[in-house]
């Protein structure tokens, strides 16, 4: 497994990687056949939610052997704080007509839920057809936010993670693989 650490204000940061490239490669590709399935003869609009769902929805919709469309939406609940901060608000709406259309939103990762209650709440109000959450990670949540998720690469725990397209302080989306927060310390 390997080892990470960052300095960052005065602080070092030991992180460790939990999930390698070979493992998100391999459950990317498995995902991509069940949605390739479940969806077939059907046209998808597929919304990432940026910013980190970037690498994940890149590598899903390489995966599908079905026809759909893609578009984004941005929104913000961290900002660069290592816990939610309490409040979602949108940054970027879609831009497709998703009236009558089949959903697939892209997650990176549920924490709260907080996010994705949002999103669904938000998308339902242009009457889609259907909304399906896709998330790469999920950690533990209430019954109202597990019903809303039909699709989940890993669960995890609840330790801070990065890479992948998640974040540390804006930086570090680029690792290929996931890392969780160990231990920080005054450096
Ligand atoms: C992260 C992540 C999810 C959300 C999940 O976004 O991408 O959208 O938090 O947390 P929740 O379940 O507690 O709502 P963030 O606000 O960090 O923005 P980013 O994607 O640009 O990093």
């Amino acid at each position: 497994m390997g080892k990470l650490t960052i300095e960052r204000d005065n602080k070092s940061y030991l992180f460790e990687e939990i999930i390698s490239e070979a493992e998100l490669c391999k459950r990317v590709k498995e995902l991509g056949k069940q949605i390739s399935i479940d969806y077939e003869g059907k046209v998808p609009i597929i919304i990432g939610v940026l910013n980190g769902s970037f690498l994940f929805m890149a590598d899903l919709i390489r995966n599908l052997n079905i026809e759909f469309e893609v578009d984004f939406i941005k929104i913000s609940s961290y900002g660069d704080d290592l816990k939610t901060s309490g409040s979602v608000s949108l940054i970027k709406d879609t831009s497709a007509n998703i009236t009558g259309r089949d959903i697939i939103v892209v997650e990176d990762i549920v924490d709260s839920g907080l996010s994705v209650k949002y999103l669904y709440k938000k998308l339902s109000n242009n009457n889609p057809k259907s909304i399906n959450v896709i998330t790469c990670l999920k950690k533990k949540t209430k019954k109202d936010v597990d019903q809303l998720i039909k699709y989940i690469g890993f669960n995890i725990s609840s330790s801070f993670v990065i890479g992948y397209g998640l974040d540390f302080k804006q930086k570090y989306r680029g690792l290929s693989s996931i890392y969780n927060l160990k231990s920080h310390m005054e450096s």
